[in-house]
């Protein structure tokens, strides 16, 4: 039998914790054959509430499950964990500033970081998850320096999976057929998702997007601001915000981490940005990558039109002010 994966979840007494756990504990992040052991953390106030999910967890009888710790030790939470789930995080609250909740979680980001850097196994594969999501991976980055930067990466896997939600329901077809949409840059509204590459599998050829839809119109301008706005209307409805899809998308972005993508299908992801189509070194910013033996590398020679390559720069923007309002907290 396969030695357990030990998976660390932060913020697992929250909305998308209590969804992802079962996940996990089912098999649905790391495979079918493969055991697991769960560290899940969380703060003080949630303590209570994060010992009710363990025993939730227990009276599951997952048969993949081979061990739960539930701490609001940091410390005991890292301790040789291979991958780390990073959804604990301080909410931005009614007529808070952005500074201010960029200034929490700068805080929180840099002692979890130092956490991982020392406790974790020394090959641990992270994702944050909590937002400012990019910018907390960033930070993350810069506390944990022994950590690889091909290590440490960020949740854009959702908006990736929503664009192909969006695609699927207008033309009728399965989300499994489509493929290839591209998430560039932040996980916020001004992220942008390109379908300039992207196909549909009809009777065994592959269609570009553009010509099945055949509505530049709608792909311009309502497919973009509904996919970059989803998260909001979520929370309109559900006067909470996406947790069931959140979950499943961070299983998608570990499974295919560390299991590999599909041929020829990329997939989403916040990483490091090497300078790649023009983005400025050092950012975690989302680009299409493809995965194999547990590195991603970016996908490389895509042509960028105009339009694209505006919308690229503006979200590139918004991380590079992030940056220096998430520094500016360091200080
Ligand atoms: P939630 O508020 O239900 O849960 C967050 C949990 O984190 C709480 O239990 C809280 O006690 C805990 N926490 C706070 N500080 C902590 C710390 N220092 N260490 C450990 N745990 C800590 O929030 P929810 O809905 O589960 O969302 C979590 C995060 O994920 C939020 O930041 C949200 O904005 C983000 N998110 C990101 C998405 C993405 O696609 N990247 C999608 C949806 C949400």
């Amino acid at each position: 039998e396969k030695e357990p994966i030990t998976v660390l979840v932060t913020g697992a007494a929250g909305q998308i914790g209590y969804a992802l756990v079962p996940m996990i504990a089912r098999g649905a992040m790391l495979g079918p054959n493969q055991p697991v052991i769960l560290h899940m953390l969380d703060i003080e106030p949630a303590a209570e509430a994060l010992k009710g999910v363990k025993m939730e967890l227990i009276d599951a009888a997952f048969p993949l499950l081979r061990g739960v710790v539930a701490t609001t030790d940091v410390v005991e939470a890292c301790k040789d964990v291979n991958v780390a789930v990073m959804v604990g995080g301080f909410p931005r609250k009614e007529g808070m500033e952005r500074k201010d909740v960029m200034s929490k979680n700068v805080s929180i980001y840099k002692a979890q970081a130092s956490a991982l850097e020392k406790h974790a196994a020394a090959d641990c594969k992270v994702l944050v998850v909590a937002n400012p999501a990019n910018t907390n991976a960033l930070i993350l980055k810069e506390f944990a320096p022994s950590i690889p930067e091909k290590n440490i990466t960020c949740l854009t896997r959702l908006d990736h999976n929503r664009a192909l939600g969006q695609i699927s329901e207008r033309l009728n077809v399965h989300v499994s057929d489509v493929k290839n949409v591209i998430i560039w840059g932040n996980h916020s509204s001004t992220q942008y998702p390109d379908v300039n590459h992207a196909t549909i599998t009809v009777s065994n050829a592959e269609k570009p997007v553009r010509e099945l839809v055949n509505d530049d119109t709608w792909l311009n301008n309502e497919f973009i601001a509904t996919v970059q706005q989803r998260g909001a209307a979520i929370i309109k409805a559900r006067k909470l915000s996406s947790a069931l899809s959140a979950a499943s998308a961070a299983c998608d972005h570990i499974r295919d981490w560390i299991l590999g993508t599909p041929k020829e299908t990329w997939v989403s992801m916040g990483v490091y940005s090497d300078g790649s189509y023009g983005i400025q070194a050092g950012l975690i910013y989302s680009f299409p990558v493809t995965c194999e033996k547990g590195d991603w590398t970016i996908v490389q020679g895509l042509k960028i039109d105009e339009f694209s390559r505006d919308k690229m720069d503006k979200t590139a923007q918004e991380l590079i002010e992030e940056k220096t309002l998430a520094k500016s907290c360091l200080e």
